[in-house]
């Protein structure tokens, strides 16, 4: 269909999706003879781990008969903390979830998961029997299900590891990452030279702003997005820690996501003064002569 035939919903000041822009483009899609057929909804958005109103989604959903998909490559695991489940609701009501045991559940790089409410529906969209098939054999044949012929054991690494954590593992490690990227948003707070975004599961979002420099106007604004994108390189190259970049309300900012179980409190109260220290550097270097006091 191509990315032409996606709308991009507008989002909140949580940047959750805006359902009620959601059910107007799809009366606008109807009125103009469009055909909607999917909503996909985030159970943590890649940017800022925003978790959208997933049952208010689920609902429209029904209501305009479309398929519901979820992704929650990276933030569906957290569901099964009770603290957080409640912002989950609906996920249960999806058709289809995304899910990355790569990412939160700490497994090696790759094993991309679907899952999927009604099997019968891949079996319809992918099964394929060329002549030179001979699988008479009562099996599930993965072939049947999506794209892949071979393929090899990715779920093994995945099972392993959760028979080695179990269910209380993950919720313990889960939580962990969620507790220390919320007690980062709180020292940024406490840190002049920083200003903390976003913080939702395990991702904080934030920007170095120099202390002398006076904020307003579009020039400081876009320096800001110039200096912070400097620093996330120079960061990255240190080899001191390893952060990746976000563009929250349509500025430049420092992405924190916790998915590692060897990530510790040490670490993150190491990363403000590492920040503001190569920040300054990299603001001593780069900024223009009309910006300095
Ligand atoms: C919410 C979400 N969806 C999808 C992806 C893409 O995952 P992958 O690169 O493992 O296919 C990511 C990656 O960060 C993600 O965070």
């Amino acid at each position: 269909m191509g990315t032409d035939a996606i709308r991009w919903v507008a989002t909140n000041d949580r940047m959750q999706i805006d359902v009620s822009a959601l059910r107007q483009q799809i009366e606008a899609d109807r009125a103009a003879g469009e055909r909607p057929i999917l909503v996909v909804g985030n159970a943590g958005t890649v940017s800022t781990g925003a978790v959208d109103p997933l049952s208010e989604l689920a609902a429209i959903c029904r209501e305009f008969d479309l398929w519901f998909h979820v992704d929650g490559a990276y933030g569906a695991m957290a569901a099964i903390l009770p603290e957080v489940s409640k912002d989950f609701a609906g996920l249960g009501e999806a058709d289809s979830i995304a899910m990355d045991p790569h990412k939160w559940l700490y497994a090696p790089l790759e094993a991309g998961c679907a899952l999927v409410r009604n099997r019968e529906k891949l079996r319809d969209a992918f099964s394929y029997h060329p002549p030179y098939y001979h699988f008479e054999t009562e099996a599930i044949n993965y072939y049947d299900l999506g794209p892949q012929n071979s393929r090899g054991f990715r779920a093994l690494k995945v099972w392993l590891a959760l028979q080695q954590a179990g269910r209380d593992g993950y919720v313990q490690t889960i939580s962990e990452d969620i507790r220390l990227a919320g007690e980062l948003f709180r020292r940024i707070a406490q840190t002049p030279q920083l200003e903390g975004l976003t913080q939702s599961l395990s991702i904080t979002t934030f920007r170095f702003i120099p202390r002398d420099l006076e904020r307003g106007g579009e020039e400081i604004e876009g320096y800001l997005d110039q200096l912070n994108n400097e620093l996330l390189t120079r960061l990255q190259n240190s080899g001191e820690a390893y952060l990746s970049n976000a563009i929250v309300r349509g500025r430049f900012a420092l992405r924190v996501c916790i998915v590692n179980f060897r990530t510790t409190l040490a670490d993150v109260e190491a990363l403000p003064p590492l920040v503001v220290r190569i920040g300054e550097k990299t603001d001593a270097e780069l900024r223009p002569a009309g910006l300095r006091r």
